[in-house]
């Protein structure tokens, strides 16, 4: 199976279409423009535009709120009315809403991150290959915080614990298209400089740990870390479709 993914891949390996969520910032931003350098084509969405990425001619932007479950189908559908293939589909956008105890979580709260962080995505993929002939690979950008357990990480750490799941589930189905979902591994990005704007509290020692990475080696930019997360996506061919990979473990 891994030399099948490896042909199709390669097939498309000169011209790319790729499809980024969230790529008005962090992550999202630092991959369109990777990507966007290396002459591929690249499909992103947000909110916000990411202004420097629509001087590229090869970039597309939807603005799109993906907490409007119900009114996704339609704009991402005209969106890419002209495709009729993606190399590649990363889903990345994503909240990481307050640090606290769960039982302090509102529910509200949680259905607030579970609809941007889990719900969108599967209105995302079935939007997507009903309207496009072919898609190749999808990668969700999930979180070590899928499986870690940390105290105080609550509705993120449930939409990313779900996020894996829904990966491996829809791989089960389209068994031509090759799935995975990956912790990218700390990266300095807005989320972290919201991380590093709480207090120090001893309930909740990762948020100290991540405060006390920023601004070393160990939490490079988004910008820095882009081809190493290309070289992640290109590796993960070698795992099982539907598997949560951690970058730590395979670079
Ligand atoms: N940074 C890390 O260390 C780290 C570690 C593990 C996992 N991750 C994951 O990496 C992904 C990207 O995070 P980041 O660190 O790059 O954070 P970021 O800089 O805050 O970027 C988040 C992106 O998601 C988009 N987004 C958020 N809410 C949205 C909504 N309602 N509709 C449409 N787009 C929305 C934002 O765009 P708009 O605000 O313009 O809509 C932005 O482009 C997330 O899934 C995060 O969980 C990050």
């Amino acid at each position: 199976m891994e030399k099948y993914f490896r042909r199709v891949i390669k097939t498309f390996d000169m011209k790319k279409n790729i499809f980024i969520t969230g790529t008005s910032s962090g992550i999202g931003y630092g991959l369109a423009k990777f990507y966007l350098e290396g002459n591929h084509q690249v499909f992103g969405m947000s909110r916000r535009t990411g202004d420097a990425l629509n001087t590229y001619g090869n970039y597309s932007h939807l603005v799109q709120d993906l907490s409007e479950l119900e009114g996704m189908n339609a704009p991402v559908k005209k969106f890419l009315a002209d495709t009729d293939k993606l190399d590649m589909v990363i889903l990345n956008a994503g909240i990481l809403p307050q640090i606290r105890d769960m039982k302090d979580t509102p529910l509200d709260e949680i259905k607030k991150v579970m609809d941007i962080n889990v719900w969108a995505n599967k209105i995302l993929l079935d939007q997507l290959f009903e309207n496009t002939g072919i898609i190749k690979q999808v990668v969700a950008i999930s979180s070590g915080a899928a499986v870690s357990g940390s105290r105080g990480w609550n509705a993120y750490s449930l939409s990313k614990a779900t996020l894996n799941m829904l990966i491996n589930l829809y791989a089960k189905e389209y068994t031509n298209t090759h799935f995975i979902a990956l912790a990218p591994g700390i990266i300095d990005t807005a989320m972290q400089d919201f991380i590093s704007s709480l207090p120090d509290d001893e309930r909740f020692p990762v948020v100290s740990s991540l405060k006390n990475a920023k601004g070393t080696e160990m939490m490079p930019d988004a910008e820095t870390i882009a081809p190493k997360l290309d070289r992640a996506f290109q590796k993960a061919i070698k795992f099982s479709s539907g598997e949560f990979i951690d970058i730590r473990n395979i670079l």
